[in-house]
């Protein structure tokens, strides 16, 4: 893939997203990395000295918050002040400097009534802060400039590199890693049956999005990996890849009580991504197969 950015500045680098972007980017295009601790996305004037310092030719958006439960109460603040202030801040000083943003959102802006894959065009309707926080990121990204990219993505899941910094407590990493730890300490473990959706690998979803943001116009777009699975049916599929025996109990949404509600259906059809150009990623399970052999 030729090369369509000189130079690329990735914000939130230490991100599991980010860190895939920097590991895949095509060659010759440069990437510089700055985490949470070198550049505060919200901070107006930070964001204003990375650009005007650094000059790049898009600037991708690593930075989230991602505490799904945590921003129904006491992460409210910084959900809003990350996912929308932060996300405004970016988009106007890329704007000024007439370059693309690329931002990412979720799959959590639907509400999950739909039973067949969500795309672009259905009304979105996000039933946690966290949803609302993303909706109003990726609406005010696109509002900004329509050199600007959405991509909605979904159950991110990949290597982990390093540490993370910030008093962002992470308390899983990602699904898999949670269950390769969890289903090491217990004998069985309840997992929700009644939540679909298309994990997706970092790796697979890097490379699409390089494709997407080198051939496409800006604008909204989704991206994933192939298929859908249940929470519980992902979880059993992790243990028989990895050969840990412990029990999957399968409970409801209701029984397992989280604080966030989160949508029952949210798979997110690719069609428009293709379209423009990025190749189908491969189905979760193959995906998810390379990456407990890899660990
Ligand atoms: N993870 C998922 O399953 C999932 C699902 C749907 C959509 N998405 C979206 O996909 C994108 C990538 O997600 P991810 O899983 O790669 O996220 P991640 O691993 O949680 O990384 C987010 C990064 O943002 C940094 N950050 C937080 N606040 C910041 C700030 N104010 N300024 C700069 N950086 C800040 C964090 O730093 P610290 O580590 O120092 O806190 C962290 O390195 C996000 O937009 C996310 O909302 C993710």
């Amino acid at each position: 893939m030729n090369s369509k950015f000189g130079k690329v500045l990735i914000t939130g680098a230490s991100g599991q997203l980010a860190q895939a972007l920097m590991h895949s980017a095509p060659a010759g295009t440069e990437c510089v990395g700055l985490s949470r601790a070198e550049l505060d996305i919200a901070d107006e004037a930070g964001v204003q000295a990375a650009i005007t310092s650094l000059q790049p030719d898009c600037v991708i958006n690593g930075a989230a918050y991602n505490l799904v439960d945590k921003a129904e109460g006491a992460g409210m603040e910084a959900a809003l002040r990350i996912n929308a202030l932060g996300v405004a801040r970016l988009a106007k000083a890329c704007r000024d400097a007439d370059i693309p943003l690329v931002h990412f959102s979720t799959d959590f802006v639907f509400d999950g009534e739909k039973r067949t894959p969500y795309t672009e065009a259905d009304a979105t309707h996000p039933l946690s802060v966290y949803g609302a926080s993303k909706l109003a990121g990726e609406n005010i990204a696109l509002a900004a400039s329509p050199l600007h990219f959405a991509i909605r993505v979904c159950r991110l899941f990949g290597p982990i590199v390093g540490e993370t910094t910030g008093s962002l407590q992470k308390p899983a990493g990602n699904f898999p890693l949670l269950m390769l730890r969890l289903g090491q300490e217990r004998e069985s473990l309840k997992i929700v049956s009644d939540q679909i959706g298309s994990p997706s690998y970092t790796p697979d979803l890097a490379r699409g999005i390089w494709q997407l943001i080198t051939r496409g116009e800006g604008g909204l777009y989704q991206l994933s990996n192939a298929g859908e699975v249940s929470f519980d049916e992902y979880a059993r599929a992790v243990f028989k890849l990895a050969g840990i025996n412990c029990r999957v109990e399968s409970v409801t949404t209701q029984e397992y009580g989280a604080p966030a509600h989160r949508p029952l259906y949210s798979t997110l059809n690719n069609a428009k991504a293709h379209a423009t150009g990025v190749t189908a990623l491969r189905h979760w399970h193959d995906a998810l197969t390379e990456f407990v052999q890899q660990l």
